[in-house]
């Protein structure tokens, strides 16, 4: 079992993790560890479960097998006496913090405008003050170009706009984790670029450890480290991005690369 508050301890690791939809095992024992600022790339078909793994990270999914760390500690369940215990709500909800996910659809809150969505949870789950979380959001609003939308409601904005909007509000929790489900998916091509530069620089300019589910070959052979291929639940095969997207191994890898390719 991994120890906290080592340099060496994985930032993340799934130790024989399960997780079932009903009768429908969507993973099984799979094991697999981020190292600390680490960019890994999840790629697969369609239902390989490449979400399911990042909303386990998140906390949205419900565990029903095997053991998830961050930092070394249990983020879901632990091991005590050969039993497997689920860990307090607030342990939870205290590495839930250093988690930030951004999703394919945006999910801003719509009620709410860009500078309230973005110190929403600066001010209540880090305790910010109002004053500091808000310096801090148009400093980032200004980081992703939208200097001048703060006091604009989601809907009058762009998809593309509405994901820098997203990116901020998971960034202004300076995560330790940044999750990516797919974030460039639902935006018009000419503005893919756009969101994907503002990624690139995330991963330039910190040490963010980044698990990233995309299509975009060229981002994801830019940023990440390595590169995950599943099927099925499971991991084909990983490796660095050079070597899974130039000299794959496995057929289920070419075949999968080959069809994303065609499509692109
Ligand atoms: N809430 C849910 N209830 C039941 N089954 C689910 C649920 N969420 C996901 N699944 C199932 O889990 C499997 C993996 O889904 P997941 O969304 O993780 O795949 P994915 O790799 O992200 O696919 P895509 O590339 O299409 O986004 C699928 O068979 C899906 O039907
Ligand atoms: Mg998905």
């Amino acid at each position: 079992m991994p120890t906290p508050n080592d340099p060496e301890t994985p930032v993340i690791e799934f130790v024989d993790v399960e997780k079932r939809f009903g009768d429908n095992i969507v993973l099984k024992d799979l094991n697999f560890s981020v190292r600390r600022g680490e960019r890994v790339t999840l790629i697969g078909p369609s239902g390989s479960g490449k979400t399911t793994i990042l909303r386990l990270v998140m906390t949205l999914e419900e565990l029903t097998g095997g053991y998830i760390f961050v930092d070394g500690e249990p983020l879901t369940h632990r091991e005590k006496d050969g039993k497997r215990v689920a860990v307090s709500p607030k342990e939870q909800k205290r590495l839930r913090t250093r988690i930030g996910m951004v999703f394919q659809q945006f999910n801003l809150f719509p009620n709410m405008t860009v500078l309230e969505n973005i110190i929403e949870a600066p001010v209540h789950v880090l305790g910010q003050s109002k004053a500091e979380a808000t310096a801090k959001a148009h400093s980032l609003l200004e980081q992703v170009g939208l200097p001048d939308k703060a006091d604009q409601h989601p809907m009058s904005l762009s998809g593309g706009q509405q994901q820098r909007v997203a990116i901020a509000r998971a960034l202004a929790m300076d995560p330790e984790i940044l999750l990516l489900d797919e974030v460039t998916s639902a935006l018009d091509p000419e503005v893919v670029g756009d969101v994907l530069n503002i990624l690139r620089k995330v991963a330039d300019t910190t040490n963010v450890t980044m698990l990233i589910v995309t299509h975009e070959m060229s981002f994801a052979r830019d940023v990440s480290h390595k590169v995950m291929m599943f099927d099925g639940g499971r991991v084909v095969e990983e490796g660095a991005p050079e070597k899974i997207f130039s000299a794959p191994t496995h057929e289920r890898t070419r075949q999968f690369l080959s069809a994303v390719l065609r499509d692109a």
